[in-house]
Order: C-alpha cells, then structure tokens, then sequence
C-alpha cells in the first residue's frame, strides 16, 4: 500500500476546491468506505502479523492526515461561504413568465384611446343601476315592448332597507345608456363623452352572446350637432382603430332613446382577409360580411327634459359600441366565451 502517494494525492486534488459539492465527492473517494484506505483496513485481519503492525501504524497516520486536510477544508470553506459559492455570470438567462394585458382590455384601451385623440372624455357609470336609469329615463317605459330588448338580472330588494334609503329595485345594467342621463343632470352641454363599462344580460350563453360583455357609450351634446357630425366621427375612429382596413355602413333601426335611430355595420375591405376571418368568426358568417358594431341616433328631445336641459337648444348624438364585437373582428376570434373563459392557451395568443 502506497500510503505516501496516498497523501501526496489527496492533498493535491483538495486543494483546488472551493465547493461544498467537490469537497464531499473528495471525502468519498479518500475517506468514504470504498476508498482505498478503508478497503485496506477491511482486510487489515488477513494481513501477517509484523506487517500488520507496521502497516497499521502508517494506515492510521495517513488516515488522520486525511481527516485533518478534510477537517481544515471544511472550516475554511464554511468561513467563506458567500465567496466560494460558484456563480456562472455568463450562463445563459431563465426567461422570466410575467402577466399580460387580456385581449379586451387591449382593444378597450385603443378604442378610448381613439376617442380621447378626437376630445372625448372618458367617464365611468356604475355597474348596479336603478330602473329608472337604465330604462325609464332612457324612454323604456315598464310596460314598453322594447323592454324585452334587454332581459335584465333584477337584485333582490333590500327587506330592511337603512332609514333614508329608498327600496327601488335594482338592477345590473344592461347597457352603458343610463351614464347618459346620470352625466346630463349633472353637466352642462357642450360636451362630448365616452362611457366604457360592463353590461350584463338575463340571456343563455352561446358562441355569440355572453351575459356579460362591455360596450362604450357616447354621447355628444351641443348647438348645432347633426348625424354627419356622428358619421365623420365615427367614421374617424373605427378607420383609426382598423387601420383603414374597413368599409362603413349606416343602417336605419330603432331604440326609445334616439330619434333617429340607426345602426353601423363594417366591412373588412380586403378579400382575403373577410375570406380568412369567414372562415374563423361567426360574425362575418352570420351577417352577410357587413358585421353590425354599434347602436347609434340623435339623442331624444324627452331625455333633454328628464334632465331638465332646454330641448329644442340642445342637439346630440349618441351610441353605444360592442367591444367584444370589436375585439372579435379584429383578432378573428369566433366564440365570444372565450374572453371570460380563463383559457390560458387562448390568453396567451395576445
Ligand atoms: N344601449 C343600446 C343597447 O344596449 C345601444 C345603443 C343604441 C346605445 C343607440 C346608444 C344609442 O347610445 O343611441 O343595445
């Protein structure tokens, strides 16, 4: 047994280490039970006697030399620790996931974005409504077949309602309208206003309605406001958000609160692409190619006097845009349910 090349060895491999893991892969191999030294203490037994002896003598020094080189390391490497921990600074980074913006609030933003490049201002209306404001005020009387346009979630009445609080029913909006009257009776015109917010339907869900969805209402009020002014604006910032990629139409239709009431359609321009998005969107399937975005009209002269505005000074126009409408056609996106969805395989296209 060399004992001395043993040592000469050891020392020499322990010296360069600088790590916890490489100084306990030395300790096997010097130390651990199928090193060497203790392969040789295992037949120690076998040995004659006077070799024995004098074998044994220099296994057991070499042996506490192993220890004390082991021993001496270890301290040391626990002393500086912070300074041999091995970092590789050009090892190549772990990407980092982080969040991202839901495809709605992306086409949100450009939508208010757009509108606010033209003067519009942006306003938020509550999501729980009184009757009064998302129907009765907005000319949608109880008893009105136009009701049956908007199936509404109706809130329990309070049974116990706190002194001064009236009991009357509320409700979840079923559209943006009612910021409409809330924002007049508490500004003078002129002005003109967008109004984004969620609205939510008493409908069973299918690949094209959902019993939440968002629109942004406008509203625009002053002397001298007429349909072409509404056109020219509208025309301005659906180009603006479609980068011109789109055909507009202005479509005769009916709501209590404007007269007269139309409707707007758009039209992808390019075939290929109305061919590519036929082939993906139910909208462009379902509506002939022209996609109805938005409910639109001059602003009833009866919701002026509801919020006591001189009716025959003032002119506006009003309309409320569907984003999910929008946000469809633009990505291509065929099931509405899947903005609520949580899919992560979807969420993470945008
Ligand atoms: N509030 C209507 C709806 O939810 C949409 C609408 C139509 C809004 C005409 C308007 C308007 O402001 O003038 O279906």
């Amino acid at each position: 047994m060399e004992f001395n090349q043993i040592k000469i060895e050891a020392e020499k491999e322990i010296s360069p280490i600088i790590g916890q893991k490489d100084l306990e892969n030395w300790r096997v191999k010097y130390l651990g039970r199928k090193s060497e030294l203790s392969l040789f203490f295992n037949s120690f037994k076998n040995l004659p006697f006077l070799l024995r002896k004098k074998q044994g003598n220099k296994a057991n020094q070499t042996r506490q030399f192993l220890l004390s080189l082991y021993q001496q390391k270890k301290t040391d490497l626990e002393k500086n620790q912070p300074d041999f921990e091995f970092f590789d600074l050009t090892r190549p980074g772990e990407k980092i996931k982080k969040g991202h913006l839901h495809p709605l609030t992306l086409v949100l933003r450009e939508i208010t974005h757009s509108f606010e490049k033209i003067g519009f201002e942006i306003v938020e209306g509550p999501e729980i409504e009184t009757e009064y404001y998302n129907f009765d005020a907005l000319r949608i009387s109880e008893n009105h077949p136009a009701r049956d346009m908007w199936d509404t979630f109706w809130l329990k009445p309070k049974t116990n309602p706190p002194a001064g609080e009236k009991k009357f029913p509320l409700l979840l909006q079923t559209h943006t309208s009612p910021m409409q009257i809330r924002y007049m009776e508490k500004h003078q015109p002129p002005f003109r206003i967008i109004v984004p917010g969620k609205c939510f339907r008493f409908e069973a869900t299918d690949n094209h309605h959902e019993f939440q969805f968002h629109q942004v209402e406008g509203l625009m009020v002053g002397e001298n406001i007429n349909l072409a002014n509404f056109k020219f604006i509208i025309r301005e910032v659906i180009e603006d958000i479609f980068k011109h990629q789109v055909e507009l139409r202005f479509r005769p239709s009916y709501f209590p609160f404007v007269t007269p009431g139309l409707e707007v359609d758009i039209k992808i321009k390019s075939r290929s692409t109305r061919a590519r998005l036929a082939q993906r969107s139910w909208a462009a399937k379902a509506n002939n190619e022209w996609l109805e975005i938005m409910g639109a009209g001059m602003v009833h002269p009866q919701l002026f006097k509801n919020v006591g505005y001189e009716a025959n000074r003032w002119q506006g126009f009003a309309f409320g845009l569907g984003v999910e409408r929008i946000a469809m056609i633009k990505y291509g996106i065929d099931d509405i349910r899947l903005f609520f969805g949580s899919d992560i395989r979807f969420l993470e296209q945008f």
